[in-house]
């Protein structure tokens, strides 16, 4: 769906319904019967009117991930619940400076998040613009890349995740790209490949990397970098979007898109002795479908298909203007606690999400730092991610980012204090930032952002 003279105007029906995935049938939830769910299209300063269905037995709403616009309303607010068998128009109109890029929609029902997303409740939303407009960027052959990953039995249904799953973060083992099982991507020789990739999938990271081939990094969740970074591999945690070129100049025939082998558990032991490392991730205290990712997946095969003249590599994108120096300073601590009754909760600064508590006020046209540590006993990594405002990464574990980017998910590894600063800038009201392996934000791992 794309906008037509500055509107897109949509009926969107959550459903559920039988998919081929893989081969299999699959019983999934679906936007409009389809998983991924449609790819909508729009311009900075267009309006979005959505109306949502809810055809499922369980309340929904919808978040439009990284989208700078207001929280309130019926825009992207996410305190309001659609209860099944109601509909909820959402409206909002993009500012006219909006960033191109890669943004997405999903589910944001506190407490159902998880499940929706892993039922396959997830589509792209692109804001077309400037960056699309580079001659090299606009001739390049583009791909839209939806990575999602399900927990299905033999007969296709979903599977129930067990306490354990939902505290590492549930993973499933059919991994998909745009419902598929590794298919196959054409590249004309010569040319420019244009991939947009999403990590749709609810706890899963994708650590990708190209047979023989370096990925040029373009853009990454809020859009263009100044110029294309060029990388052996790019780690992509849940919600993380990337935009990468690829050079169609080098052999052989065809090449796999690989995702290597990593462990959530492995970079930060902090102590966490017997509940770190391996056996959490692994077999002891593995659920229902968790498994180890220590072998190299397939997700793609790209194939030369004809030829093109050739067409170099963009020198520059577009300016990105570091934030000035902050006005104010805050650090959030990520950790996890076992709760009486409750089993594992996941928490900010030492409290899990309570819908009726602010825990963080901002003014906006402020800049802020954020320190965020993660002391997680448990030495888990999580993925933080922030509503409305993207934000830039200052520094990693005492390290200067070397490059200046637009961000709204990033990883805070444990031990490992993580910098960023955030412009406050235009649109009041109530929003929320968690960690986006959504089991965690369903156990806690929330908070509500006021602007005022
Ligand atoms: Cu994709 Cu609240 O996030
Ligand atoms: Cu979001
Ligand atoms: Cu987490």
């Amino acid at each position: 769906y794309t906008s037509q003279g500055g509107l897109l105007d949509i009926n969107v029906e959550a459903y559920y319904n039988w998919v081929t995935l893989g081969g299999k049938p699959a019983n999934l939830m679906t936007y409009n019967g389809q998983v991924p769910g449609p790819k909508l299209e729009a311009k900075p300063g267009d309006t979005i009117r959505i109306r949502l269905r809810n055809n499922l037995t369980q309340p929904t709403n919808l978040h439009y991930h990284g989208l700078h616009i207001a929280p309130t309303g019926n825009a992207d607010n996410i305190f309001l619940s659609i209860p099944p068998k109601e509909q909820l128009t959402y409206e909002f109109t993009l500012p006219k400076d909006h960033p191109s890029g890669t943004f997405w929609y999903h589910p944001h029902r506190h407490g159902f998040t998880a499940e929706q997303l892993f039922a396959g409740l997830a589509g792209l939303f692109i804001v077309r613009g400037e960056l699309d407009e580079i001659p090299q960027i606009k001739a390049a052959k583009e791909e839209f890349l939806v990575l999602q990953d399900f927990g299905l039995d033999n007969n296709g249904n979903q599977l129930i995740p067990h306490h354990r799953d939902q505290m590492i973060g549930r993973e499933g083992s059919l991994v998909t790209l745009n419902g598929q099982v590794n298919p196959t991507l054409s590249i004309p020789r010569g040319g420019l490949l244009r991939l947009r990739l999403l990590n749709a999938s609810p706890s899963r990271f994708y650590r990708l990397s190209l047979e023989n081939h370096p990925l040029y990094l373009i853009a990454t969740d809020g859009g263009s970098i100044a110029e294309p970074v060029e990388l052996p591999e790019l780690l992509l945690t849940p919600g993380e979007r990337a935009d990468v070129l690829i050079k169609g100049d080098r052999e052989p025939q065809q090449y796999r898109l690989l995702n290597l082998p990593y462990d959530r558990f492995g970079m930060g032991m902090m102590g966490g002795g017997m509940m770190g490392g391996g056996m959490m991730g692994g077999g002891m205290m593995g659920g229902r479908f968790n498994r180890n990712t220590r072998q190299v997946e397939t997700l793609a095969t790209l194939v030369y298909q004809g030829s093109t003249s050739p067409l170099p590599l963009p020198k520059q994108l577009l300016p990105v203007e570091p934030l000035p120096e902050p006005k104010f300073s805050r650090s959030i601590e990520l950790s996890s606690t076992m709760m009486r009754g409750m089993g594992m909760a996941f928490l900010f600064n030492g409290q899990p999400y309570d819908h009726e508590r602010i825990d963080t006020q901002v003014k906006i046209n402020t800049v802020e730092d954020w320190e965020l540590i993660n002391r997680d006993r448990m030495g888990m990594e999580h993925p933080f991610h922030l509503h409305i405002n993207p934000f830039q990464i200052i520094s990693r574990n005492g390290q200067p980012e070397p490059y200046v980017a637009w961000k709204d998910v990033v990883l805070v590894r444990p031990g490992e204090p993580l910098k960023i600063r955030i412009h406050f800038k235009d649109f009041v009201g109530k929003t929320v930032y968690h960690c986006h392996i959504f089991d965690h934000e369903d156990l806690g791992m929330m908070a509500t952002i006021q602007m005022t």
